[in-house]
């Protein structure tokens, strides 16, 4: 009984970082590790103010599993040190490998460092190919104003021309 009850409790949606204000319009889940380039970029993006609910996959593995049930665009940064192999850390392969998750997948956006040459932001280009969504965007460290901008109205204009 308590083994149902706890599978019952994992299957339910968690709660987003930021909550989307007024109507919710859809969706992003983003992961950043204790640099927090990608956070405070996604900060930066007010989401939640234009009806878009921001959720954050964990970064230690001892934390509850993010739990999705809503389209969503993806934001991660490519870590890996320029090996395709590791470009995607295991926290958010964790995320995608739950089928429930990864129903929900409908673009990815990746960030990264100039300084990984070839490599740059090839997260991206790996979870675009896997779970065959759009390569929507990609940025540096933290972003500039111009991605802020960029991403939000591209996040937005997204969304409305994908309703579901
Ligand atoms: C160990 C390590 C490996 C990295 N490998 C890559 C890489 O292969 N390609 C790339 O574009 N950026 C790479 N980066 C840069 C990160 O993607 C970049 O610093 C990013 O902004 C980190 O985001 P976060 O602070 O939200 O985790 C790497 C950074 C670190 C620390």
């Amino acid at each position: 009984m308590e083994e149902v009850a706890a599978e019952q409790t994992l299957q339910v949606a968690s709660t987003p970082e930021y909550p989307a204000v007024g109507e919710r319009i859809g969706a992003v889940v983003y992961f950043s590790s204790q640099s927090e380039n990608t956070a405070r970029f996604i900060a930066n993006c007010q989401l939640e103010d234009e009806g878009i609910d921001v959720f954050r996959i964990p970064v230690k593995p001892h934390e509850p599993p993010l739990n999705v049930r809503e389209p969503y665009i993806l934001v991660v940064p490519t870590y890996g040190g320029g090996s395709a192999h590791k470009a995607v850390l295991p926290q958010i392969k964790r995320f995608l490998n739950d089928p429930a998750n990864r129903a929900g997948i409908r673009g990815v956006i990746a960030s990264g460092n100039t300084n990984f040459g070839d490599a740059f932001c090839m997260a991206g280009d790996i979870i675009s190919q896997k779970c065959k969504v759009p390569f929507l965007y990609y940025f540096e460290l933290m972003g500039t104003a111009e991605d802020v901008q960029k991403v939000k109205q591209g996040v937005l204009d997204f969304f409305h021309n994908h309703p579901e």
